[in-house]
């Protein structure tokens, strides 16, 4: 299968540009009866949307228009063509990178792998995080199925260059993505909004680290060996543009602990087994334990920066500067939340349909009924009323 799909049961193919016509997704193996609507897949596009306070300046509307699979309100068990038209393309400013490659970017990598004559230099082509309007289209419908189990994903900006946040419970998590910082505190989102205005004034950039958590998944996801569901977790994130690195539970703080303070000790839980602190982030062995699953990973720093860098003008071979123009996230990490977010979600509704829990062909009307109850209630929460605003 080539690189522009993900998923075996549940699969996902992206495509479009970021200065072509449209960008979208056909997402293959939806269950039937599944209640789906316009509405449901520009609630999540609103969480990733350009234009607004400490994103990308780039006004997209992002309307998702559904091209088939849906009939009177409900899939058809066929394949979901959903296509966004890209409204706000400005290609003049990328004259300069046709010949001066931008650093952090995959300007001379697409020309070393595909030819230079056949490569699109506007707004990144193909390269460019404006093919994640897909991911975040089909992630939409992802969380929605994954109700049928009564599982909800949110995610939260838990770090932005030097700033950490304190550790949040799931609603803390899941309201931060109506801050426009994706913070999960207010004081949190103070600081991260002077950082990200000090780094526009300086023409800089900042990474960060998202943080995602799956509440009350399903136990017994993943295929040992080679899909363990921390392997297809770890690919997932990793195909997101500007991941530089993934890890769950303990992560990389596991390698500087002794043993005693890595493990958990097995507990009942009512009827139910479970870990006491669930150090482990819900996978053991590649396979979900029922506790939440909690995976992080880094953001490096937007690569286009207004702060002058090196590269070489392909006209004559000789170093150059770019000062790196146009309308840019200054912290990716805080849209790349909501698609990390996605990916958990395709990810595992993938392994839920592959291993039984979500049936694969049809709902039956009542359980349509109940995702489509939970999905309304998730839809509502955290919501900013008239007067929190
Ligand atoms: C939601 C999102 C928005 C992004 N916006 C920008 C941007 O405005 N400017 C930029 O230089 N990179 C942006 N990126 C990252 C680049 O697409 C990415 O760094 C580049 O394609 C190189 O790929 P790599 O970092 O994975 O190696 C964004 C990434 C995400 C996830």
């Amino acid at each position: 299968m080539p690189g522009n799909s993900f998923g075996k049961l549940f699969t996902i193919t992206t495509f479009g540009e970021s200065h072509g016509p449209a960008v979208g997704v056909v997402v293959d193996g939806v269950p039937a009866g599944l209640r789906l609507s316009q509405e449901d897949l520009e609630f999540e596009l609103s969480f990733r949307k350009p234009g607004r306070l400490y994103v990308s300046g780039r006004r997209e509307k992002d309307i998702p228009e559904i091209l088939s699979g849906v009939y009177n309100g409900r899939t058809t068990g066929s394949p979901i063509a959903i296509v966004v038209r890209n409204t706000d393309v400005i290609s003049s400013f990328y004259e300069e990178v046709r010949v001066k490659p931008r650093p952090g970017h995959a300007d001379l990598p697409f020309i070393m792998r595909y030819g230079y004559e056949n490569w699109d230099y506007r707004g990144g082509g193909r390269s460019s995080a404006r093919e994640t309007v897909g991911r975040v289209a089909a992630g939409a419908i992802a969380k929605k199925l994954l109700m049928f189990h009564d599982t909800w994903i949110a995610g939260r900006l838990k770090s932005l260059g030097p700033l950490d946040s304190p550790p949040a419970d799931f609603l803390g998590i899941l309201c931060s993505k109506y801050s426009p910082v994706r913070a999960s505190d207010p004081d949190t989102e103070a600081k991260f909004q002077e950082l990200v205005k000090q780094a526009t004034v300086e023409g800089d950039s900042y990474g960060g680290v998202a943080e995602i958590v799956a509440r009350n998944p399903p136990a017994g996801l993943g295929e040992p060996v080679f899909d363990k569901i921390k392997a297809d977790l770890a690919k997932a994130i990793l195909s997101i543009p500007a991941v530089t690195g993934f890890e769950y539970g303990l992560g990389f703080q596991a390698s500087r602990m002794k043993g005693s303070e890595a493990n958990d000790s097995i507990v009942r839980k009512g009827e139910k087994l479970g870990w006491r602190e669930n150090k482990a982030g819900g996978i053991l062995g590649g396979i979900t334990t029922g506790e939440d699953i909690v995976v992080r990973c880094s953001f490096k720093p937007t690569s286009s920066i207004r702060k002058p860098q090196g590269t070489v003008d392909l006209r004559t071979g000789e170093p150059a500067e770019i000062s790196v123009l146009g309308r840019h996230d200054p912290a990716v990490a805080i849209r790349g939340v909501s698609v990390a977010e996605s990916m958990v979600a395709i990810t595992l509704v993938d392994h839920s349909l592959r291993s039984g829990v979500i049936p694969p062909v049809k709902l039956e009307e009542r359980q349509a009924e109940v995702i489509e109850d939970r999905w309304r209630r998730y839809m509502e929460e955290c919501r900013p009323t008239a007067e929190s605003q």
